[in-house]
């Protein structure tokens, strides 16, 4: 089923334009710890992303937002120990780009340095243009995110569908046009109308990868524990859940306990 596996020894920041320009769809999905990434990479999966959603699926926080730079570089080596083929694209969390150009260099520079991660991932459009136009110029790929964007989570007060409004979309593909022209490789669409999100990916050049962002952009992303089931409270309409995780999971941890109990576990030749 490894379809672009063969192609792509390793995939790059370029591999993935490519990709766009010859009409093969872009796989992604997110990774935060080493036995995750090396199944993920294993799998064929294209980019894998070390989200700042690890601040919800790995540590209970209701946002994004209390995530830490350390923490992020934690999670982004783990993967990157496990990963030989994927593209690992590592957020840089809230409160570590946002107040000036040297800070996000600075963000940047830790990430790749002291995780080895390939490329990072900004959220928002022109007001953060001279950031992301310092890290480009220290030749670090930056993947931009606009539409829903969870650190602007209190700006927006609900996690709805975004840019349905015409100002709003206007500005959403000024957004994206100036993330193209500054030298992102690619552009991440987060739950805006599907007719959007295709305007958008004939716009541009570089790759947009969507989420809840209709089937009309060069790829998609979900969130690995999401698309498991392993979280099984959060049901946007967009989720397609490959397997039911929580209670294969569920069921397992149960009998394990009963087994404990009943002193079915261990047996004769499960000991030495
Ligand atoms: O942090 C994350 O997982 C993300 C994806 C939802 C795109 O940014």
């Amino acid at each position: 089923m490894s379809v672009a596996k063969k192609q792509y020894k390793r995939v790059t920041t370029k591999s993935v334009v490519e990709m766009k320009t010859n009409g093969e769809k872009i796989s992604m999905l997110t990774a935060y710890d080493y036995t995750m990434a090396k199944i993920v990479d294993g799998a064929g999966i294209d980019v894998i992303l070390v989200g700042d959603s690890a601040s919800n699926v790995m540590a209970g926080h209701e946002t994004t937002l209390p995530i830490t730079l350390d923490q992020m570089i934690y999670h982004a080596s783990s993967v990157i120990r496990a990963v030989k083929r994927a593209l690992v694209v590592v957020d840089i969390p809230f409160g570590s780009y946002q107040s000036d150009p040297k800070e996000a260099l600075r963000s940047a520079i830790r990430i790749m340095k002291e995780s080895g991660g390939h490329a990072v991932k900004v959220e928002g459009g022109k007001e953060i243009k001279e950031s992301i136009k310092r890290i480009l110029n220290a030749g670090i790929p930056v993947m931009g995110h606009l539409g829903l964007t969870p650190q602007s989570i209190y700006k927006f007060g609900t996690y709805t569908v975004r840019a349905k409004e015409e100002e709003e979309a206007e500005k959403l593909k000024e957004d994206a046009r100036m993330l193209e022209k500054a030298g992102c490789f690619a552009v991440v669409l987060e739950k805006v109308p599907a007719k959007l999100a295709k305007e958008v990916a004939d716009i541009l050049t570089i790759p947009v990868i969507g989420i809840g962002a209709g089937n009309g952009v060069d790829g998609q992303v979900l969130v690995t524990h999401d698309m498991l089931g392993m979280t099984h409270e959060f049901n946007p309409r967009f989720l397609r859940r490959y397997l039911n995780m929580y209670e294969e999971m569920t069921n397992a941890f149960e009998q394990y306990a009963a087994d404990v109990k009943s002193v079915d576990f261990p047996n004769e030749k499960e000991q030495y």
